[in-house]
């Protein structure tokens, strides 16, 4: 079962920031999460959203800044905030991170709101740039990006991510050529959700996985992965 810390170890140090992939690291996390957008240079940045502001002390859209703009923001955590690992990475620096330590990487393409012209061929180009097709898995809320993802390399792993519970998900995820349902903990996964999802030869990876209740229930029901804010807390779970 995989233990993917959720925007790194987000329960410890500020999301997305390599604060926290390098604890992810150090709690022995078997994979990275983390989401991505493009700026106005068409760089490749790692945040959850679509505004800077909730994560740090700027304003404006990622959309509208350069990556130089966005990485001079300091964040809002007032622990870190001097700290210079407490910004946006960009894409590359942390697949380089994750690689050299020999962790899966999944990669969240924030496509739902803003269509980023061209950040699916981007993406799969860096992955294959760094020959890492075998360890990433790139997914999405929308469906569009993962067929696009398909497209340009059918060997790399895609997750098709919702929320509450939809009817035949199952189907959807295979019209859209996913290898791997990401449901929400409130997405219905339940022993028969697993058994149909199993048939139909898709992996089942649950999203903010963050008491023990939650991670006791998916450990019994043999899902494939769940992503934590807190790894260090899943593998104690996970060894019991
Ligand atoms: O990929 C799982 C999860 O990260 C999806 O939700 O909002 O944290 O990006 P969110
Ligand atoms: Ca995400």
């Amino acid at each position: 079962m995989i233990n993917y810390a959720h925007r790194g170890a987000s329960y410890d140090f500020p999301e997305n920031t390599m604060l926290a992939f390098r604890e992810a690291i150090i709690a022995n996390a078997d994979a990275i999460e983390l989401d991505v957008h493009k700026t106005l240079d068409n760089k490749l940045v790692v945040i959850h959203d679509e505004d800077v502001q909730r994560t740090f002390k700027g304003k404006g859209l990622v959309a509208d800044m350069t990556l130089e703009q966005i990485q001079q923001l300091k964040c809002r955590s007032k622990a870190f905030e001097d700290n210079l690992e407490c910004r946006a990475p960009e894409l590359e620096q942390v697949m380089l991170l994750v690689k050299n330590h020999g962790l899966k990487l999944n990669i969240e393409l924030k496509t739902d709101v803003i269509q980023y012209d061209g950040i699916e061929a981007d993406v799969v180009n860096l992955v294959q740039k760094h020959d890492m097709v075998e360890s990433v898995i790139i997914s999405s809320f929308n469906g569009n990006s993962i067929k696009k993802v398909k497209e340009l390399n059918s060997n790399i792993k895609t997750g098709f991510l919702y929320g509450m519970p939809q009817k035949d998900i199952v189907q959807k995820a295979k019209d859209l050529n996913a290898d791997a349902l990401h449901p929400s903990i409130m997405g219905g996964v339940n022993a028969e959700y697993m058994a149909a999802a199993k048939e139909a030869g898709l992996e089942v990876n649950v999203f903010f996985v963050n008491d023990i209740h939650h991670m006791r229930k998916l450990v019994s029901l043999g899902v494939d992965g769940v992503f934590t804010d807190y790894p260090e807390l899943f593998n104690e779970i996970l060894a019991e």
